[in-house]
């Protein structure tokens, strides 16, 4: 039986993978979550009721709270997906990406080093099992960006190019300087963009969705010929899953499907499925500092772990075109509110 405290549960990714936990396993999962514009209690109506699952609003930074937590509920394992994760507010707003990305980090990992009573030869048991692990979930967005060719493997350096990639890359470094220093017992992943259901409707699939589905413009940066390549939620937090469990102390794990387009392509493939017209499309002023390609090298998580995606583009963009069709609900509580007013203002 673990005790897992999943910080930035209430999020996309988050919340799929505290379902996927209780689905799972018998572990006690405590999810910390401040509720910011991006957590939404709604994506985890299904399991709330779950007695091995606890929700806890409140910030990672707060270093009271995280050290109570640690106290009351005897956490040996951690899962950081709390995170500022939109590259567009981070250029809007840098700060708040610094605060939660990496000092909340720092809390987490200064809150585990005390409460699991580390020394640095911890840092050479590389097993988990019956152990204490802290996983860092972390974006290739670290890696900076690619040109037409190669890709990013676990030891390309980190250059990233936005507030908001540079927050994650902080936030990596002070988690190897903690297995460095304190024999901190980590993973980092690096996962690719990911698709899927409830995920906030600023990203790039859903808002299109969202817009296509409502006739209004869609707005398109630069030339739209940027590449992501693009993975299931599912899989992601299947990947994160399989690390946790079997992923070499220490070691960064990247994580991508080999499914690589270019965002005009994805934008056109929402219209054609919603069967609207491509006079939707508006180019609009393209992201300061847009990285124009990213590609991941999963060979490491492949061949040591044995994971793969399970969902091919096809399937998974299809279910979740439908998905975002058939929750409308979801999608109004969301487009009503606050989120309104960011939208206005970023694409005036
Ligand atoms: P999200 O924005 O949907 O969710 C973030 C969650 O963190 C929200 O529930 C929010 O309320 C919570 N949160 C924010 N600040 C907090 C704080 N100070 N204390 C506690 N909770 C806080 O993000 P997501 O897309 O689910 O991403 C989750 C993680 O995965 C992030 O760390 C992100 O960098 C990483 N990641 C995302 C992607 C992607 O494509 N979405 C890809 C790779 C990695
Ligand atoms: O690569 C992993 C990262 O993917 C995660 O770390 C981030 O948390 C996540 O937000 C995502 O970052 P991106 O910047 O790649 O995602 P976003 O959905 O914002 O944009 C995807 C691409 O689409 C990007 O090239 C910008 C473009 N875009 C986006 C929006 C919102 C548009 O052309 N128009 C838009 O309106």
């Amino acid at each position: 039986m673990k005790n897992i405290l999943i910080t930035g549960g209430a999020g996309f990714i988050g919340s799929q993978f505290v379902k996927l936990m209780l689905e799972k396993y018998d572990y006690n999962i405590i999810n910390l979550d401040l509720l910011t514009y991006a957590g939404n209690l709604e994506n985890l109506k299904d399991i709330e009721d779950k007695k091995n699952y606890t929700f806890i609003k409140g910030d990672i930074c707060d270093k009271v709270l995280v050290n109570e937590i640690f106290k009351k509920y005897e956490i040996d394992t951690v899962v950081n997906f709390a995170a500022e994760s939109h590259v567009d507010r981070s250029i809007e707003n840098p700060e708040i990406f610094l605060i939660t990305n990496i000092l909340g980090t720092q809390n987490l990992l200064e809150n585990a080093k005390k409460y699991w009573k580390l020394t640095p030869e911890d840092k050479y048991s590389r097993e988990y099992k019956d152990g204490v692990k802290y996983l860092q979930v972390s974006t290739d967005e670290v890696y900076g960006a690619l040109g037409e060719e190669g890709m990013f493997t676990e030891t390309t350096p980190l250059n990233p190019n936005s507030p908001y990639s540079s927050s994650k890359a902080s936030a990596d470094m002070l988690v190897r300087a903690y297995y460095e220093t304190f024999g901190m017992p980590m993973n980092i992943t690096r996962c690719s963009n990911n698709y899927g259901p409830y995920q906030f409707p600023e990203k790039l699939i859903p808002l299109m969705i969202n817009n296509c589905e409502n006739d209004k413009p869609l707005p398109v940066y630069g030339d739209g010929m940027q590449i992501r390549d693009w993975l299931h939620v599912k899989d992601h937090c299947i990947a994160i899953d399989t690390v946790l469990h079997k992923g070499a102390i220490g070691e960064v794990y990247n994580i991508g499907g080999n499914n690589e387009k270019a965002n005009i392509d994805i934008v056109k493939l929402i219209i054609s499925t919603i069967g609207k017209s491509e006079n939707l499309i508006k180019y609009v002023k393209d992201r300061p500092g847009h990285d124009r390609r990213y590609a991941i090298d999963n060979t490491k998580i492949t061949t040591q772990l044995g994971w793969s995606p399970s969902y091919t583009f096809e399937q998974g963009i299809a279910e979740t075109i439908q998905w975002y069709l058939n929750n409308k609900n979801w999608l109004e509580k969301i487009t009503s509110g606050d989120y309104m007013k960011y939208y206005e203002k970023m694409y005036k």
